[in-house]
This record gives structure tokens, sequence and C-alpha cells, in this order.
């Protein structure tokens, strides 16, 4: 059953400020699985600057009991999911509403819901209206008191945001606790918990000398898992007040952890909420990877309390407001937190990596949209890469543009300005660009806010001419960028481009513009107009150039570099991130060319030559290794092709990797040897880093072993995934079996399971593994059909149904792409089923055919028809609605 199928779209450029206010709201809950009793007594004022009209409040899948207006009974009417009183005072006046929800049927993971036998909230973006009648909306911000009652033996912890008032016993079953959050907030940014939880917990005093209790909350026998990220937000507090003078504002911090939510976590004021995989880390259950996810998730989300919940949003279409420049506060932590600037050049690697993989893809399909969307009918489905990732470049390039300095003095004004507010993008821009008058940013800010308004990902192309005569290079930029739904012409962006240059010999080469006096080894300059050239005087030698350095802004670049440019690059470049940019496009290079030609690939001798010397270089480290000798992804590689034959990619990636294999043999085994870890395990970036290219050289040698018959690396692999002190490494060594098809496969995979039977974390990489093995014969998608079945799996759980379908359906293209269209076939089928019970993960899948229309035939036609059978269903969540409707467009 499904109120409103129709889907109606709500646009940027129709805001309206809302009619009136709620300053406070008192509200009690009578907690209860089956019917909670939901009180709520607000304080409510006309906002004098609209036109006079009826109250309308949201509400969804609630069932109404009382509503009185200063205590007296008053008409109102239900219309849609709405509550309209139309006769309501002009004067402030006392609003009480009395209703229930059912939070045990609550499958949508949406508002208030149970999991594990306890009460958790999520209400970002619209959960809070199925909590109770509200202005659910960013602008309105109120203080909240909370009163919760409960059965003390199945809810011993009653939690809510801010301070505890009081607590204490009903009766001899019931027990209440009433909390009081002095901040005004925004409805989203409400939570509650009830349930048999424990904490870690520290007292801690920041710089300014105020004393704070740090509490983690998780089930009885999670605790000893609690540790890295205790320690993880005690960092994250001392670095927010270092970086950027902002300390904790409330006297007690808590994180919470649950296993059935829909994204990784959540910042509700003083009580963020978490997914039990972004939260929960031991060295046997949890790999480097989960570690450093829970650091910068953990970070995310304290993060948020200054740039999110002190001034927030005024309306979801500003969602990058808090999201884009959160993200990029947790990156700039994360890379801090590694140390040595190549610890940091490998941070930013993986980050550009993940914006390559699927920002880039959703800037060119059916669902782009600019970083400040103009439109959307179900916001759930913005939470996007765009929103977050891309939206974290911007911020990025404010800070390239005016300085480190210059963007921390930016923050300041923001926050001078805007405390305590809901405000737009638009705010953030002028507070950073007034903070730096003169500044590159400041003179273009018109022009660089184009970033908000077009989706899209821009074409930079740069070419150099060397004239040895005058001794100057000229660099000519030209940007281009294509058309997107809804946006057919679009205007020059702001660009800068950092760059340095190199001799053939790999010196640097001092930068000097024509007509200024400056001398540099490394400038930015800013590109604004779809054509400029730049001309270096005092140039000796014909030079690399080295372009975007750092990866300075989020564009496809084309350099025109030849193979012989690129090698210097790779060798010599003092921007690790080019460093490892050049080693990449050298492979890009090559498979694109086996792609588009439709031959074998066949690896080059100058190819080898380059991977063995980064993989035998005396002072590179094992994290630059690992990610340099990591071939590009085939979701980044489809993005270089107007036409994606999925296979064609696939295959080409997986001979590149086959050969890699075969000719640096030698050299895996001595990058395996050479980077093995005595000792206990911690997760530093030294350490994860031989870590990672243990486990790289591992794979390597078993998939070679593969091919050639020798039965030693397998052997080897199946031992060390026995004895391994910790999960990345037994993950590892069992990844190395399964993603080769190796015998012993199957045993490794079996006694996994048996070991961690009981630990929901891990049993889902042992789905996730499975969901993304490399394709064999169409023996990787009958496994995934085959364990649906798993009496451990189930699609309630959406981190277990993540962890098996989106695996296959968006990480293993070769698995799912299939001639026989049977990967679509159950694309669709999952989609339906998800859809019947939690419309957010559904949609997140529906995406998976963004791209339908720049498959290669067969692909093309058959996912088009897939589409279409989810189309034609009825009563589709308006979340898949939006995608598919969208897709189909
Ligand atoms: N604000 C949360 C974060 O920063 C994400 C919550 C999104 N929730 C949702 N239902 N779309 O990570
Ligand atoms: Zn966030």
């Amino acid at each position: 059953m499904r109120e409103g199928s129709v889907t109606t779209l709500i646009r940027r450029e129709d805001y309206q400020a809302p009619a009136f206010w709620i300053r406070t709201v008192d509200l009690t809950f009578d907690l209860d699985p089956a019917k909670t009793l939901v009180t709520a007594k607000m304080q409510i004022a006309r906002n004098s600057a609209v036109a006079h009209g009826p109250l309308r409040l949201h509400g969804e899948e609630l069932n109404l009991l009382r509503c009185l207006i200063n205590g007296e009974s008053v008409s109102f009417r239900q219309e849609g999911a709405e509550l309209i009183i139309d006769n309501a005072p002009d004067a402030d006046f006392a609003l009480e509403l009395r209703n229930t929800c059912a939070p045990e049927k609550n499958t949508t993971l949406s508002g208030l819901y149970t999991s594990g036998g306890s009460f958790f909230t999520q209400c970002e973006a619209e959960g809070f209206r199925r909590i109770c009648y509200f202005l659910d909306r960013p602008d309105v911000m109120a203080v909240y008191t909370v009163t919760l009652r409960a059965d003390k033996a199945k809810y011993p912890v009653l939690l809510s945001n801010g301070n505890l008032l009081e607590s204490g016993d009903l009766d001899a079953t019931r027990h209440f606790a009433k909390w009081h959050d002095p901040f005004p907030k925004p409805s989203y940014l409400f939570a509650l918990v009830a349930g048999d939880l424990v904490a870690r917990e520290q007292r801690v005093r920041t710089r300014a000398g105020k004393d704070h209790l740090l509490q983690v909350y998780v089930r009885r026998g999670d605790l000893e898992k609690t540790e890295h990220a205790m320690n993880s937000l005690i960092a994250s507090m001392v670095w927010d007040e270092a970086r950027f003078k902002l300390p904790l504002d409330l006297e007690r911090f808590m994180v919470v952890g649950v296993s059935d939510f829909n994204m990784g976590a959540m910042e509700n004021k003083g009580l963020n909420i978490f997914n039990t995989s972004a939260l929960l880390a031991s060295p046997a259950t949890a790999t480097d990877t989960d570690f450093n996810r829970i650091e910068s998730i953990v970070a995310h989300e304290y993060f948020h309390n200054w740039t999110g919940n002190r001034v927030t949003c005024r309306d979801w279409f500003q969602l990058s407001l808090k999201e884009g420049l959160t993200v990029f506060r947790d990156q700039e932590f994360s890379m801090d937190m590694a140390g040595s600037p190549s610890a940091r050049a490998v941070c930013r690697i993986a980050d550009v990596r993940q914006l390559r993989a699927a920002q880039f893809p959703e800037d060119s399909g059916a669902m782009a949209h600019p970083v400040r969307p103009d439109s959307y009918s179900e916001i759930n489905n913005f939470y996007t890469a765009t929103v977050y990732d891309k939206g974290s470049e911007v911020v990025r390039m404010y800070q390239t543009l005016v300085g480190r300095a210059g963007f921390e003095k930016g923050m300041s004004l923001y926050f001078e300005r805007h405390d305590g507010q809901a405000v737009t993008c638009d705010d953030f821009a002028q507070a950073i660009a007034d903070a730096n008058p003169g500044s590159a940013l400041s003179l273009r800010l018109e022009a660089f806010k184009r970033w908000y308004s077009q989706a899209g990902t821009p074409r930079l192309q740069a070419r150099g001419v060397y004239d040895a005569a005058a001794q100057t290079y000229t660099l000519s930029l030209t940007q281009h960028n294509p058309a997107s739904p809804g946006q057919e012409h679009k205007l020059p962006q702001v660009i800068p481009v950092a760059l340095g240059l190199l001799s053939e010999q790999g010196q640097v080469l001092p930068l000097q513009l024509q007509g200024s006096t400056e001398v540099s080894n490394e400038q930015v300059l800013v590109l604004e107009e779809a054509q400029q050239s730049f001309v270096f005087v005092g140039v000796a030698s014909e030079p690399v150039p080295s372009l975007l350095r750092g990866f300075s802004a989020p564009v496809l670049l084309d350099d025109g570099l030849t193979d012989a440019q690129l090698l210097v690059l790779l060798q010599h470049d003092v921007d690790a991130f080019n460093r490892w940019e050049a080693g990449q496009r050298l492979a890009l290079n090559r498979i694109l060319a086996a792609v588009r030609s439709g031959t074998p690939l066949q690896l080059d001798g100058a190819f080898i030559q380059a991977m063995r010397a980064v993989l035998r270089h005396p002072e590179l480290d094992a994290a630059f290794k690992e990610i340099a000798l990591t071939l590009p992804g085939e979701a980044y590689i489809a993005e270089q092709l107007a036409v994606v034959d999925p296979q064609a990619i696939h295959a080409a990636v997986e001979a590149a990797q086959v050969q890699l294999a075969a000719a640096l043999r030698e050299d895996w085994i001595t990058a395996f040897e050479a980077n093995q870890i005595q000792g206990g395990y911690t997760p530093d970036p030294v350490s994860s880093g031989k870590r990672a290219l243990a486990n790289l050289a591992l794979s390597m040698l078993v998939l070679d072993a593969q091919k050639s018959g020798d039965t030693v690396w397998p052997g080897r692999a199946y031992q060390r995934f026995k004895d391994a002190g910790n999960m990345t490494e037994r993950l590892g060594a069992l990844a190395a079996l399964v993603n080769a098809h190796a015998e012993l496969a199957e045993a490794a995979l079996a006694r996994f399971h048996e070991l961690f039977k009981d630990d929901a974390l891990v049993i889902d990489k042992w789905f996730a593994l499975q969901g993304r093995t490399p394709e064999k014969d169409g023996r990787s998608f009958a496994r995934v059909r085959q364990l649906l079945q798993h009496p451990d799996f189930t699609l309630k759980n959406p981190n277990r149904a993540r962890s098996l379908i989106f695996s296959l359906c968006m990480f293993n293209p070769a698995a799912f792409h299939r001639a026989d269209a049977a990967g679509y076939v159950f694309w669709a089928e999952q989609v339906l089923a998800l859809d019947a019970i939690n419309p957010q993960v559904a949609g997140r899948l529906a995406r998976v055919m963004d791209r339908w229309n720049v498959l290669a035939e067969p692909y093309r036609s058959a996912a088009l028809l897939a589409v279409q059978r989810v189309a034609a269903k009825p009563d589709l969540s308006p979340d898949v609605r939006e995608i598919i409707t969208r897709a189909l467009a």
C-alpha cells in the first residue's frame, strides 16, 4: 500500500520561507515496539514576513489522537499526508498533538524503528514526519526537550540529544529519562535511542579547559571493538580545534552503533548514530580499509556539529553546503592524520579514485545533477557522489584559490555571520570571498559559482609549444563541458590548474609567466575562459608539463603527453599525485587502445619495465607502490569511451593483470617477502601500506600460478589465510584464492564462514567477496543467485543486501553485464523486492542503470527492457520512480 504514487517535482526556485516558526517542542515518548505514543507540545509563532495562511504540518504513516491549540480542541483537516489547521491564531500559541506510530513495522529505517530489540531513529532528510506532525524542513529550528518512557529491563538505556536533565523510575517496570538540547535545531537532527546497550566512556578536556564526556554505545558483545572509534573521536576534537578553532559545544557527546542503517552514519546533535560497519573494529575482524573508513566517518559526523548543525541548510537543495564542506574537512583530517607527504598523497589518490569511480559516471549519466540541484522529487535520491564528493572538490578549489590561511579566515567569517542560521551555498561562497578581497576567487566569484549550477565533468585540453630560440613555453588550455539532462549549453567554469615544469631529464624547471617577475617551482593558473594561453619565459629546454597537480580541479584532462613524457613524470615528478597519475595514464592508454581496436591487449616491454621500476624503487613506500601498480578502475575506463562494452573493458584489464603477474613474478615474490610485518597489529599508514602491497603481490602470484599450473603460491596463500593474525591479511589471502578461482578457494570460504558465523560484519565481507568475484564461465553470477538462498542472507538488513546484490550489480561488471541479460533480470527482481521493504536502499540499487544508454549492443537493448520492466510496476516508491523516470527520459 502506498500513499501518493504521483511524484511531484520540487524546485529550488520555488523556495518560500515557512508560514510559521516552531520555537520550542516538548516531546514525550511512551516507547512500545508495536505502538509508540508520541505527545508533542510546541510553541508556535506566525512568520510575519509571509502571507497569512493555514498551518500545514507534515506527517507520514501516523495515527492522530489529539489536536489542541492553547489547550482547546480545534478543527483540522488531513490532506494527503498533511495536517492542516485553517484557523491558527495570529498571536503566538501552544499546539498539542498526540499520535501513535509503529516502530516494529517500520522496515524503511526512516523515522523511528527497531533493530535487534532496541529503538533508533533516522530523521535526515524527512524522517521526523514519520514520528510526529511537524514543520519538517531544515529552516525551522526549535529547542527540544524530550522525555522517554519505556520498560526498564528491555530498555535500560534511554538517550536523546543534548544534556540529561533527570531520570528515574515511573513504576515497578517502567522508567524515564528527560533530555534537553539548548541549541535550536532542525527536526532532521533529532534522535532518540532506547535499548540494552553498553558504553565505552572517556572524559576529555579541550584546549579551552572545558570538560566533556564522550560515550560510544554498542550492544554488549561489541565493547572491545569501540576503541578505534573512541580514539578517532578524540583525534577529531583535537584537530577541529587546532585547524579551524572549532571546539565541542556540548558537555556530553554520544555515538551509538546500530546494525540496520541506510547509510554510513548520522550527525544528530550530540547523539551521532552509526551503522556498525562504520563504527566497530578489531584487528581480527576489520581490515585496514575498515579502520581508515571508521576514522574518517567518525570525524565526518563530529565535524558536522559545526558544518551542518551550528550552521545548517536553508533547504535540501543546499545539501552540499554541509556535505561537500564536511567531506572536505574529513579528507583534510585524514591527510593530516596520515602524516608524511607520501602518506598524504596516498589519501588524496584514494579520494580521487573514488571520485572517478562513482562521481564521474554519475555526472555523465541519467542522474547527472549540479552540486546544488535544481529539482528533485525524492530528496533521499540526492545524497550522491556529486553532492558529497564533487561538493568536496569544489570546497577544495576555494582553498586552492585563496590559500590555506585565506580559507581558514573565510571559515571564521562564515561562522561569525551565520552561526545559528539555516543558510545557502551562496552565503558560504560570499563569506570565503569577502574574507579574501582581491583574491583569485573574489575577482571571479560569480563565474566560480557555476560549479554549483552546472552539472557534468568539464573536459580540459592542454597543449604546449616550446620555442627553443625564444626560450618560451606556451601552454594553451581549452575547456568544454558536454550537455547534461536539462542543460544543453554551459558557460566556462573557473578551473584552477596547479602545474610545474620538468626538464626531459626530470629536473625541476623554474616557472615565470610572461609579464611577471615572480619565479617559483609551482603555480596555480586560473582558467576562466573557454580558451586561454599562458606563456612561460626563460625556459631553458623543452619541458614536460606536470598539470593539475594534486588533482587541483575535478575535470577530465587531455594533455596529449607521449609515453616518453609520462615516463619522465612517473620517475621524477615531485608531485606524488601526478607521479601516480602518469603510471595510470600509461596503463589507461594501453587498455583503451585494445578496447577501441577490438584486439587482445599485449603489454609492451617499456610499460612492464616502468612498473618494475616502481616496484623495485628503493625510496617509494609500499602504500604508494600498491596504489601505483593497481590498474585504473573499470568504471573510470568506461568514462573515456562513447560506447561502453563492459566485457571488452574487463577482458583488457584482466589481460593486463595476468601479464603483469607473469612478467613481474620475481618482483612480486620480493615485494611479498619484503613487506611482512612482525609483531602486533596497528592500522598506521606504514604498516597498512606494507600489508596492502603484500596482499597485491600475493594475489598476483596466485593469479599467475593459476595460469602456469604451479601449486606453491595457492598453497602459501591458503596457509597465510589460516594463520593470519589480522583480518587484513586473512581477507587478502582469501581474496587472492577466490578471485583467481583457485581450487583451495572453496575450502577457504567454508572455513572463513565457520570461523566468523556469529559476526555479521565479517559475514558481510564473505558475501561481498563472492559478489565481486571476477567472472569465469558464468560461475560468479550463478553463485550470487545461489547465495540468495543462503540462510544468512536477508534483504531486510541493508548491509547484507549491499554485500551481495550491490557487489554484483555495481562492482562486478563482467558478471553483471551478460549477453543473455540474466544480470539485468536479476537487477529488476531485486529492485522490486527491495522496494517493498526499503525504498531508499532500492533507489540506490536502481541507480545501476543510470548509464544503460551508452552500453554497446546487445547490452543496451537488454538493459532498457529491464528498466522498462521496473517502470511498468504501478506502485513503485517515489524513490525508485524518480530514478527510473530519469533513466528513461
Ligand atoms: N548526514 C548524513 C551524513 O553525513 C547522511 C544521512 C543521509 N540520510 C539519508 N536518509 N539520506 O553522512
Ligand atoms: Zn555528512
